[in-house]
């Protein structure tokens, strides 16, 4: 099928939920996907930060063939070989004591808020009134479902389907004092991203996360970390609360797990995961024999993967630094690892960029309106870092006009207020 054909059939046929480039990949290898024209396209966005081990790794090609034809789906009725396997080594990398499989990042969080309901219930069986409000932040994002769309504070995605979960209070990004003025003795949870990635590659600060983590632990309230596009390597450890020195109560994985197939877990302490019974949270499809056993190949590889992705990051923020340097229409160079960011002064120039990016056979993507995002796969080289700066510099040389960031950052900190 030609892209012609297969855009024109979507037309028809598809809810017009995306607004996708108009590309058709067909095949990829390594950190390069090829399209239909033969043409070779540098993949720097891993399919929004799943194929962290690029494309066609051989050795999840094998695990896929394998199990494949041994055992693909038996339902949670029964066991399987590897969800204990997969969990043992989770939990040991975590820190944390239990582990629950499903298919997707949304129903991570989805089932980390129902965790939280629950413990706050099984806490006041006593007949005192459950604590039960959520504290979110302000430009997050959780996904697409109405739990996480209710804890996810951007209007674009929420207004279109209000009412939503009744109960979530937002709090102002990396905002002490709002913090501490809306938590109380009814909160029964604290949920961020340790970086926030849909609303523009923004690490939460130190204090912010050990504030959180100290009134969530006076009260009993949970601290829950959506590590969905940040956890799993791409900072260079394990997960991005390790850089921060404090353990969460529940964390939420899921894009990389599986190396491209569809698995999501939430990770828990023994004590939260009291609170859970048979019958009270589960899945048909989640935690399958194929997704397990692909992502327990996933987690030897990556964690030979580190040092690199550290190396690799840190020489790669020190380009785009660079770049910041000498064009004065980036306003700022976010991140961590292989999670980065860099924010231009309008919109606008960030779509320019993208698709000028996309031209020269690179792909990036735009969040947060201006914020060019890099999330190149784990396996990525110096060299294709160089060809990413050279031609982000030439667009940047060429797109760039008057520089408006100070303007940009002031708008920003308003509507934040
Ligand atoms: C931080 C974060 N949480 C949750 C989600 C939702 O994940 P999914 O699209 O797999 O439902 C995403 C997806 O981009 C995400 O980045």
């Amino acid at each position: 099928m030609s892209l012609a054909s297969v855009v024109r059939a979507e037309e028809k046929l598809m809810l017009p939920t995306y607004d996708r480039h108009k590309i058709l990949f067909d095949r990829g290898r390594g950190v390069y996907l090829r399209d239909s024209h033969g043409r070779r396209h540098l993949d720097f966005l891993s399919g929004i930060g799943v194929n962290a081990l690029g494309h066609g790794h051989p050795a999840i090609q094998a695990t896929v063939k394998h199990q494949a034809g041994r055992l693909i789906h038996v339902s949670n009725l029964f066991f399987h070989e590897y969800q204990a396997e997969l969990a043992a080594r989770l939990t040991r990398i975590s820190g944390l004591d239990r582990s629950f499989f499903c298919n997707s990042g949304t129903e991570a969080w989805e089932g980390a808020l129902k965790l939280a309901r629950a413990y706050a219930r099984a806490q006041n069986s006593n007949g005192r009134k459950p604590k039960w409000r959520i504290l979110a932040l302000a430009n997050s994002f959780h996904g697409r479902t109405f739990g996480s769309l209710a804890t996810t504070g951007q209007a674009k995605y929420r207004d279109p389907f209000a009412p939503l979960l009744p109960g979530v209070s937002f709090v102002a990004f990396n905002d002490l004092e709002d913090l501490q003025r809306q938590f109380d003795g009814s909160v029964c949870a604290i949920g961020m991203e340790t970086i926030q990635g849909e609303g523009g590659i923004r690490p939460v600060s130190q204090e912010f996360l050990r504030l959180a983590r100290k009134l969530t632990a006076s009260t009993g309230a949970l601290l829950i970390l959506d590590e969905i596009q940040c956890g799993l390597g791409r900072t260079g450890r394990h997960f991005a609360y390790q850089h921060y020195g404090i353990r969460p109560d529940i964390v939420t994985v899921a894009k990389p797990l599986a190396a491209g197939l569809p698995l999501g877990a939430i990770l828990t302490t023994e004590r939260v995961a009291r609170a859970i019974h048979p019958g009270m949270h589960g899945t048909t499809f989640g935690g399958g024999p194929l997704t397990c056993a692909v992502a327990i190949q996933f987690l030897r590889l990556m964690e030979r993967l580190l040092p690199h992705v550290r190396k690799a990051g840190s020489y790669f923020r020190s380009q785009l630094e660079k770049l910041k340097a000498s064009h004065p229409c980036v306003c700022e160079v976010r991140g961590m690892g292989l999670m980065l960011g860099m924010e231009l002064d309008s919109s606008e120039l960030a779509n320019s960029v993208v698709n000028r990016l996309m031209e020269r056979g690179i792909l990036i993507n735009r969040t947060n309106e201006t914020v060019l995002r890099f999330l190149p796969p784990y396996i990525v080289q110096k060299k294709h870092i160089d060809q990413v700066i050279k031609e982000l510099n030439a667009a940047l040389s060429s797109l760039c006009s008057i520089p408006s960031c100070g303007k940009r950052q002031k708008s920003i900190a308003r509507s934040q207020a």
